[in-house]
C-alpha cells in the first residue's frame, strides 16, 4: 500500500484545468491502485502563517536552544504539514501559472515546509533533501501558449516549471514527471486532458 499526496493548487474548483487533470489522473490511479491512500491537501483551505513564533522556533532549533511552548506549537504545525510530504511515496501537484510563476499560496506552502530537519538537512557537504524515496508528477496549467513560435520563449517567460523542478530537486525528489496544459484561456479540449492525465496514472 502506497501513499499519494495530492497538493491542489488552484482555487477555481470546477473551472480549474489543473484540478480537472489531477482528478482524471486520480480516477485512473485509484482504479489501478485501489488500496493506496490518497491524501488531498487543498492549499486554499487553512494554511498556517510563517509568523514570529515559527521563525523563533526555527532559529532556536538551528541554535540548539530550547523552544517556548508557543514556539514549539508553531513548529509542530509546520512539522505536521511537512510530515504529509515525508509520508508520501508519490506526490501529485497541480500548479496554475500566475504571473508567469506559481500561485502565492503554493509558495506559502513551500515556505512553510522547507526547513532544516523538516524536508532537508544540511551539513558541511551541503543540502540533502529528505524526500529521496518519493516520486512526483506536476501538472501545469497556463492560460496562453509559450515557445519560440509564440514570441514568448520558455527560458524567458516560464518561472513556473523551472521553480517547481528546482524545489523538488532541493527537497530530494529524484524522479519528477510533468504534464503541461497550455492555452486554457482559449481552447479547452477536456477529453484530451483527461486522456493524457489518465495515461500518466498507469505505472505511476
Ligand atoms: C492571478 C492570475 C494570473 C495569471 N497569470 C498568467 C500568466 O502569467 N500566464 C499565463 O499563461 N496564464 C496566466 N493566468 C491564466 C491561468 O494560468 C489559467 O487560467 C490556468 O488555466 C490556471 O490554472 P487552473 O485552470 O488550474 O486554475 C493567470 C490567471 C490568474 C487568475
Amino acid at each position: 500500500m502506497a501513499r499519494l499526496l495530492y497538493v491542489e493548487g488552484s482555487p477555481r474548483k470546477s473551472r480549474s484545468v489543473s484540478i480537472f487533470a489531477a482528478q482524471a489522473f486520480l480516477d485512473a490511479y485509484r482504479a489501478a491502485n485501489p488500496s493506496d491512500v490518497i491524501d488531498r491537501l487543498d492549499i486554499w483551505e487553512d494554511l498556517p502563517q510563517l509568523d514570529q513564533n515559527a521563525f523563533e522556533a526555527k532559529y532556536a532549533g538551528l541554535a540548539g536552544v530550547e523552544r517556548t511552548p508557543a514556539q514549539q506549537a508553531a513548529w509542530d504545525r509546520l512539522d505536521q504539514l511537512a510530515q504529509r510530504f515525508r509520508a508520501a511515496d508519490k506526490i501529485l501537484i497541480g500548479v496554475p501559472m500566475w504571473n508567469f510563476a506559481i500561485p502565492y499560496r503554493l509558495k506559502q506552502l513551500i515556505d512553510l515546509v522547507s526547513h532544516k530537519d523538516l524536508l532537508f538537512t544540511f551539513d558541511e557537504r551541503g543540502l540533502n533533501g529528505l524526500l529521496t524515496n518519493a516520486k512526483a508528477l506536476v501538472i501545469y496549467a497556463r492560460g496562453i501558449g509559450y515557445g519560440e513560435d509564440t514570441g514568448m520563449p520558455l527560458e524567458v517567460w516560464d518561472q513556473q516549471k523551472p521553480y517547481m523542478d528546482l524545489w523538488l530537486r532541493f527537497v530530494g525528489v529524484p524522479n519528477v514527471q510533468s504534464m503541461i496544459v497550455e492555452k486554457t484561456l482559449f481552447e479547452e479540449d477536456r477529453d484530451a486532458v483527461r486522456q493524457q492525465a489518465a495515461a500518466l496514472a498507469q505505472g505511476f
